[in-house]
């Protein structure tokens, strides 16, 4: 079943750590020393190699544009149509979500439930295969490309696709991957292991996720698959980019607020070097310069979701030189012949980013 839940964790965690610091304090007060020591031993014992540099590279030379989701304002998101129309517009990296079926198999979707994207309702794990192939994709999906009026309107019908098709579309069309991961489950981190493995993707797909666990399971597993870890600021205290949605309330709100700030401080620094983690995917909102010349001094990549306004994606792969995922990889041929972007009139878009 699902991972680690840091939600119910964190304050156990933090509970526990307190008690043992203050045992220590009363019967040994030099002993909070072994504190840090026994922490470096135990990271350093524990850590995951980085995979080989040379698939790394080969990796990065072929990703610039990635559609998030596919082409989700032409085509329904994770959807097969819109993936080749996320490669016919330019885009030389499809990324998508993975989720488990009841019944084992891995197929594409965002939510934890069909509400959003689907026909039917409920909990993806409650539904087996053969039930989500009852369920249109296309039944809630509206149109909105910019510029072609021709592909406005509704699309017909797109089933959930499974993940080995995605992925077998993927290789036979040289284009490369990004899984989105949000659980740990043993069964699905096999699963796309063994995809890794039958399809020779080493160079052609990179997993992430919002969460280190995830991250350092994959990692561990197989040291040769390249991972990112997804951040944006305050991921575990908000629901939304926006900062508008708290995820708890009182004192859990300020707990999660301080781990956020703690883990944004530690992914810059020591959080990927413990993953072996290739990349920092950021959010648009949190992307800098100098947070790339750092990462790159460190020997990590970093990309960027979701750009969508086009002086943005100027700014980014002209500028920055920095690989994006975009909801609109129509626009990137546009943007590229746009004239330099002055960085004094550049504020990003709360707007233009959703999440990922
Ligand atoms: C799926 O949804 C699309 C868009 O609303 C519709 O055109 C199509 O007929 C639907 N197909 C089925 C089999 O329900
Ligand atoms: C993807 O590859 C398949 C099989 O090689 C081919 O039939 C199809 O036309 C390709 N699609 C795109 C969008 O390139």
């Amino acid at each position: 079943m699902a991972g680690f839940s840091l939600e119910e964790s964190a304050p156990k965690i933090l509970g526990v750590s307190v008690l043992v610091v203050a045992f220590i304090y009363i019967i040994y007060p030099p002993g909070l020393l072994l504190i840090p020591l026994t922490i470096f031993v135990f990271a350093f014992a524990t850590k995951n190699e980085k995979t080989s540099s040379k698939n790394v590279d080969t990796f990065f030379s072929g990703f610039k544009i990635g559609g998030h989701r596919g082409a989700p304002k032409s085509f329904p998101e994770n959807s097969m149509a819109g993936f080749a129309q996320a490669k016919a517009d330019g885009a030389d990296l499809i990324e998508f979500d993975v989720a488990l079926t009841k019944d084992g198999k891995a197929v594409l979707m965002h939510d934890d439930d069909l509400d959003r994207t689907t026909d039917l309702k409920g909990p993806i794990r409650d539904k087996t295969r053969a039930e989500l192939d009852r369920c249109n994709i296309s039944a809630t999906f509206i149109r909105t490309a910019p510029g072609d009026h021709s592909r406005l309107g509704s699309v017909s019908r797109e089933r959930v696709p499974d993940m080995e098709d995605v992925v077998r579309w993927a290789v036979e069309n040289n284009t490369r991957m990004l899984f989105d991961v949000k659980d740990s489950d043993n069964e699905l981190v096999d699963q796309i292991a063994n995809l890794f493995q039958k399809y020779n993707l080493y160079d052609k797909a990179i997993v992430c996720s919002f969460f280190p666990w995830v991250v350092y399971r994959i990692k561990k597993g197989d040291q040769q698959i390249l991972t990112g870890l997804t951040w944006r600021l305050k991921f575990w205290s908000y629901h939304d980019i926006e900062n508008l949605r708290p995820r708890y309330s009182g004192p859990k709100q300020l707990l999660f607020a301080a781990i956020d700030v703690l883990h944004v401080w530690l992914l810059k620094r020591v959080t990927p070097w413990y993953l072996g983690a290739d990349l920092l995917l950021t959010n648009n909102l949190d992307i800098s310069q100098t947070l790339i010349l750092d990462q790159k001094r460190r020997g990590m990549r970093v990309a960027v979701w979701t750009v969508n306004d086009m002086a943005e994606m100027h700014w980014m792969l002209e500028t920055l030189k920095v690989p994006i995922l975009t909801d609109y990889p129509e626009l990137t041929k546009q943007a590229a012949h746009l004239e330099e972007v002055k960085k004094s009139n550049y504020m990003p878009m709360h707007k233009s980013s959703s999440d990922l």
